[in-house]
């Protein structure tokens, strides 16, 4: 595990007692562990997509199964439903922060194949056909993701791609698709998981089309045997490995919780071209707290987590708004050295993560994981934090949420002393000195 030989050296250095000799050493550290990361990070997917991170919006969450256009017309789902959000996409300022995939989920699909065998979209609901909603998709500069099932059904019972994995990838080709998002639900036998998952990636590969191919193999396999992520990072732009995310703190939570217990098992495996994907953002929604969307959008930032917005661009407030595009949060998740963060230490009431950045820049995360009384003051020396090397001999922080404010500089011997709403978090950027733009 390169996190245990990584501390080990550092804590090493720290006996040195020389103070130019310890920077000279940190130096070449930081180098070396840039060498060891890179040496063991698995091949991705090689289809040239998903470098950073998957962003766009995805209707699951918000909108689920709603077939009922006759009650609910404006949330039932229907070519209609991604078109508004195409457009909300480009007007209120969405494409501009990033976020570039209108993705449909599960309940697009009439329930027959056509008479050739190819998916066909419910023609009530979807009147001009997944191709002419691709195209109005694509003249807004926007991709269109899409919904299947690597089993005989999807979850929801429609019509499943076993047996006509080629037919679909081609389908999906022809249309003008983007991505695919390849559920696990009906699938009789792990064999059949695992064969389907990796055949579906080769033939979206075969149509030759760019595709980026989103996962659940691995949410599916966890209860026969421990995923081989190694593999799966060689079939998959991203990947679900824990249940679908609720509107509510609970289930933010659970995801975290899950995320930080197997994180020696899932963070070395994210990088470019493969991300773990722990599911939807649900901010601007009925469920979380303020406090509570400022965390799930730092912690998403700091694991490197396709930001898949499932909301209503329709209706959401100008705060939910700033946050999901905030420039700051944005780009800590886009990271271009790609490596996910993982949770540093737990303490009673606090927990802290962390992730690398590009330019030895570290984010940082502190979460108050108390759901009662006021904000909490938390005091940590800032030489525990980006393996030692971060505010090496020094780092300049910034605040970016709950609010941006400049900290300022902090030597390698100084504590930073931060208050914590309850179920909030306070997300930092560490810059080293060397790069400081000032
Ligand atoms: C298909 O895979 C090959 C190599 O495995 C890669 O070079 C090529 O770009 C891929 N094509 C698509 C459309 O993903
Ligand atoms: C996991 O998959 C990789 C790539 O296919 C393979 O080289 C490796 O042996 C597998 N590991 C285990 C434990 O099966």
């Amino acid at each position: 595990m390169p996190a245990i030989i990584c501390t080990s050296i550092v804590m090493v250095t720290r006996k040195m007692r020389s103070r130019n000799q310890q920077l000279g050493c940190v130096l070449a550290l930081r180098f070396l562990a840039l060498i060891l990361w890179g040496v063991l990070g698995a091949r991705a997917l090689d289809n040239g997509l998903a470098r950073t991170p998957t962003m766009g919006w995805l209707h699951w969450e918000r909108f689920m199964c709603n077939l009922d256009c006759q009650e609910e017309p404006d949330s039932c789902i229907s070519e209609q439903l991604f078109m508004q959000m195409a457009e909300l996409m480009v007007s209120d300022g969405w494409k501009d922060a990033g976020y570039e995939y209108v993705c449909i989920d599960d309940c697009w699909m009439a329930p027959q194949r056509d008479s050739e065998g190819r998916l066909q979209a419910d023609p009530q609901r979807f009147p001009g056909g997944i191709r002419r909603l691709a195209n109005y998709v694509h003249s807004k500069g926007l991709k269109l993701g899409i919904y299947a099932d690597v089993g005989y059904k999807t979850c929801a019972g429609f019509p499943g791609s076993f047996g006509y994995y080629d037919i679909d990838a081609q389908t999906f080709a022809d249309w003008g698709v983007d991505l695919l998002k390849f559920d696990g639900c009906h699938c009789d036998s792990i064999k059949h998981l695992a064969d389907g998952y990796k055949y579906m990636s080769l033939a979206l590969n075969r149509t030759g089309r760019s595709i980026v191919y989103s996962c659940e193999w691995p949410l599916y396999m966890w209860p026969f045997h421990k995923p081989n992520y190694t593999k799966i990072r060689q079939y998959c732009n991203h990947w679900r490995n824990y249940a679908d995310i609720y509107d509510s703190w609970e289930s933010v939570k659970n995801i975290l919780d899950w995320t930080a217990s197997n994180q020696e098992k899932i963070v070395n495996v994210a990088g470019p071209g493969g991300w773990n994907d722990p599911d939807m953002l649900v901010i601007g929604n009925f469920g979380l707290s303020w406090d509570q969307q400022i965390t799930q959008m730092a912690l998403w930032a700091i694991m490197a987590a396709p930001l898949l917005m499932s909301n209503d661009l329709r209706q959401i407030s100008p705060q939910a708004r700033t946050l999901l595009q905030d420039k700051d949060v944005i780009a800590i998740n886009q990271d271009p050295l790609g490596k996910q963060g993982y949770r540093l230490r737990k303490d009673n009431n606090i927990e802290v993560w962390e992730r690398p950045l590009s330019n030895s820049a570290w984010a940082v995360a502190m979460r108050n994981l108390r759901e009662i009384g006021g904000p909490l003051s938390y005091m940590i020396r800032v030489s525990s934090l980006g393996r030692g090397v971060a505010c090496n001999p020094g780092c300049f922080i910034t605040q970016l949420l709950p609010m941006k404010t400049e900290l300022g500089f902090y030597d390698w011997t100084s504590s930073l002393k931060t208050r914590i709403n309850p179920t909030g978090t306070v997300l930092l950027r560490l810059q080293d000195r060397l790069y400081h733009k000032v």
